[in-house]
């Protein structure tokens, strides 16, 4: 029988991994922390990993792997912004699953805009205390609004049908368009500057490379229509939170809904109610009103988590037994069109 050392688990992913791999040939060794050098032991009497969106793929990481003759890391997320890809490229492959569930994370991302537009947080609290005062809790119509979707991937393509589906406007951004899809779907891609500064709201949904980094800066907030609604469910580091903060205190930015943060590798996923928080940005961010917060949970729903047990199977199978890595990615394929040989394994 073959071993996964699983990093970082949750009971979550416990019970959808032993679901789907309950008769297969592998046993999973579920280790609660996270990989990173210190831990990376953990996973020595391992044939392979499964790691997740915090754990630390750097190169000390996949070299330590490497030593213990791991030759094969499974990611069970989409984004491997956190993979040294150069340094894994002829000694680790690298497999994700490159979509899970689109739905649960465009669903999300119009959870929080919903939430914050219409107050539901407040609401909730107020009505919970008796409060049925509703003085305060308004918002605005999302039908004939301008909705700026920056990446137009899976993800963003269901958040457009979904706002299409409430009367907005799409103004569509991507480095790489699809003029055949924006045809078919009657919306128009723009430049980022013209959908900065005429969108109502806008959503993030593109991956985090060295061009996306610090995406919404001051820079970028500066462009912005007053009172935007910024929408991150895709990486932290899209947005520099310090000018984050500032277009919050200057009122620029009408309300943030962010399901991830530059910084959340120290926080998402624990709890630390008892202690204080020593992220002064995340801190400040949590005492606005107009922010909603989730720590990551966008992609956290029954569908999502059986799609990514079951793919990830797929993967170690595929390497196993010697198959064509349909789902590999390496520093070549970080590139879009992806150049590689699709006959071929990455090496
Ligand atoms: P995808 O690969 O299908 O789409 C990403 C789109 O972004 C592509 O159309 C690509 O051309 C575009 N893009 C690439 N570079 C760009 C740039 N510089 N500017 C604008 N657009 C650019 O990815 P998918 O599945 O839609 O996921 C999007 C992101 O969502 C992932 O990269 C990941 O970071 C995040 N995600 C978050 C989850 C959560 O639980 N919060 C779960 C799953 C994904």
């Amino acid at each position: 029988m073959r071993k996964i050392a699983f990093f970082d688990t949750k009971s979550y992913d416990r019970d959808s991994f032993l679901k789907t791999f309950g008769d297969s040939e592998y046993s999973i060794k579920f280790i609660d922390s996270r990989l990173y050098e210190d831990t990376a032991i953990l996973a020595n009497d391992c044939d392979a990993v499964c790691a997740f969106v915090n754990d630390d793929l750097s190169k000390g990481v996949l070299d330590i792997l490497s030593s213990y003759g791991i030759r094969i890391v499974v990611l069970r997320c989409a984004g491997y912004n956190n993979v040294d890809l150069d340094a894994s490229y002829g000694k680790i492959h690298v497999l994700r699953v490159p979509a899970y569930s689109p739905y649960a994370v465009a669903e999300h991302a119009l959870a929080l805009l919903m939430a914050l537009n219409r107050k539901t947080h407040k609401a909730y609290n107020r009505t919970r205390n008796s409060n049925f005062s509703i003085a305060g809790l308004q918002g605005f119509d999302l039908y004939g609004k301008s909705a700026g979707i920056v990446g137009t991937g899976k993800i963003g393509r269901i958040m457009i049908d979904i706002l299409k589906g409430f009367g907005m406007n799409i103004l569509a951004y991507d480095y790489y368009r699809d003029e055949e899809y924006a045809k078919t779907r009657g919306i128009s891609y723009v430049d980022l500057d013209f959908l900065y500064k005429n969108s109502d709201v806008i959503s993030l949904h593109c991956p985090l490379t060295k061009e996306t980094h610090h995406l919404i800066d001051n820079k970028a907030i500066e462009m912005f229509k007053d009172g935007v609604f910024l929408i991150n469910t895709s990486r932290g580091s899209l947005i520099d939170t310090e000018s984050l903060i500032y277009g919050l205190k200057t009122q620029k930015i009408g309300a943030a809904g962010l399901d991830v943060y530059e910084e959340e590798s120290a926080y998402f996923f624990e709890d630390f109610s008892e202690t204080v928080i020593q992220d002064d940005v995340l801190a400040r961010l949590l005492t606005f009103n107009n922010v909603l917060i989730t720590s990551h949970q966008a992609f956290l729903t029954n569908e999502a988590l059986a799609n990514i047990a079951s793919t990830t199977l797929k993967n170690l199978d595929d390497f196993f037994e010697g198959n064509f890595l349909e789902n590999e990615i390496c520093y070549r394929c970080d590139k879009k069109p992806c150049k590689r040989d699709l006959k071929k394994n990455c090496f």
